[in-house]
């Protein structure tokens, strides 16, 4: 069966796709269909013919999961920021957790079984700490959207209130719109700042405080139980990892190309009085070939957290020259890290321990991972082939 757009035709949907799409098929070709859940028959209209894939948009749910749960958002399914809302909380985090484990699979070459189960957060609406409301001029409607781009990934949808966001957003936004920004185009950031630490209102903090903790938790015990004395992280914007783990080694070094970020970073040292660290202003591929000549290799642990587009190629080689005892890498996209991990691990360079994901951002198609890699013993291995 060759498909045209506006078809209207039933599937089943076997999975649900790294992005928050639900996979159907049609005699083997792929139809992705938003808004479904694994095992729903859903009726649906095309929308996009492509030559391997196409998409399409939900019609009529024929027969729904037991995981189908009401959305607790009005703007759901128009709003760009939410994918899973209709389903219950315990399987997103079970779906979140297989297209982790897949991406490993398949673009990391990693074995899945390294992947622990999804850490939950204990508010799944209303965490968000930070938001950005974007304004567009309606020129059919002669009226200015105030809200969120739409699914459509083109639109502002007009919106009074996020579910997602911390309370005291939603309040934020009512002044947003009882004061509106006189033209479209104009972007406002709305955030509720982290208690005791220094940020500047354009630099980056991570933005859910609920499960906060337990992010610092699982990179304190795999930091711990790497050894190092000496800690390098990278991407560290106002210095959160690395003031928050400053008890575990004797020294450390953040890097930070945001310079409002790092002067932030200093006095959140200051405040704390902590000695054993200091904040660079730089390109974390610039700055780390002479980091790494100044640490010690195998007393150094190297944590990563760079933004959603993952590492540059030069910061993973050098990684793999100099090859530090560990290296905790933070991300906030699996596909970005599934690839940065391929490249650290090919050719047995390092080995990947562990990996925990934690739901950072419930409803949403997002999640967060921190992973252990570990020097290998290539170096001797080497020793002893050419001994032999
Ligand atoms: C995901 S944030 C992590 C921040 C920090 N680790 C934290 O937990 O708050 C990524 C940071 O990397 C910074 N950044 C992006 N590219 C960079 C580069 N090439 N060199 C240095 N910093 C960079 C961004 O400004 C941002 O602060």
């Amino acid at each position: 069966m060759s498909l045209k757009l506006a078809d209207k035709i039933s599937l089943t949907i076997h999975d649900i796709a790294f992005g928050g799409e639900g996979v159907g098929r049609i005699d083997d070709f792929v139809v992705f269909v938003p808004f479904v859940i694994v095992g729903e028959m859903v009726e649906v209209e095309i929308t996009e013919v492509k030559k391997n894939f196409a998409r399409a948009k939900l019609l009529r749910v024929v027969t729904p999961s037991l995981e189908r749960v009401t959305p607790e958002c009005r703007y759901f399914t128009q709003c760009g920021g939410c994918q899973y809302q209709h389903i219950d909380y315990a399987a997103q985090l079970r779906f979140k957790h297989k297209q982790i484990a897949d991406l490993f699979e398949r673009v990391g070459k990693i074995s899945r079984e390294v992947v622990a189960p999804v850490l939950p957060c204990p508010s799944p609406y209303g965490y968000r700490n930070r938001i950005m409301i974007r304004s567009q001029w309606n020129g059919p409607a002669k009226k200015l959207e105030i809200g969120f781009i739409g699914a459509d990934n083109k639109f502002v949808v007009d919106i009074e209130e996020c579910k997602i966001a911390e309370p005291a957003i939603s309040e934020q936004i009512k002044n947003v719109r009882a004061n509106p920004p006189p033209k479209g185009g104009v972007k406002v950031v709305l955030r509720i700042p982290p208690e005791g630490w220094d940020v500047p209102p354009d630099s980056f903090f991570q933005n859910n405080f609920f499960l906060l903790p337990k992010l610092v938790e699982t990179v304190r015990g795999f930091l711990r139980d790497g050894g190092a004395k000496h800690l390098a992280d990278l991407y560290c914007g106002v210095g959160f990892f690395g003031i928050e783990l400053s008890d575990l080694v004797e020294s450390f070094v953040g890097v930070e190309y945001d310079q409002l970020a790092i002067k932030s970073a200093r006095r959140n040292l200051v405040s704390r009085k902590i000695t054993n660290g200091e904040f660079i202003s730089a390109k974390v591929e610039e700055v780390l070939p002479e980091l790494m000549q100044k640490f010690s290799a195998e007393k150094t642990s190297v944590i990563l957290d760079p933004p959603r587009k993952g590492c540059q190629p030069e910061t993973l080689n050098l990684l793999r020259e100099t090859r530090p005892a560990q290296v905790i890498y933070v991300s906030c996209h699996p596909a970005t890290m599934a690839r940065d991990l391929n490249i650290l691990c090919a050719d047995g360079v390092f080995e990947l321990a562990r990996v925990q994901p934690l739901d950072m951002f419930p409803q949403t198609q997002h999640v967060e991972c921190v992973a252990d890699l570990r020097r290998t013993n290539l170096a001797s291995q080497h020793e002893m082939n050419s001994t032999v």
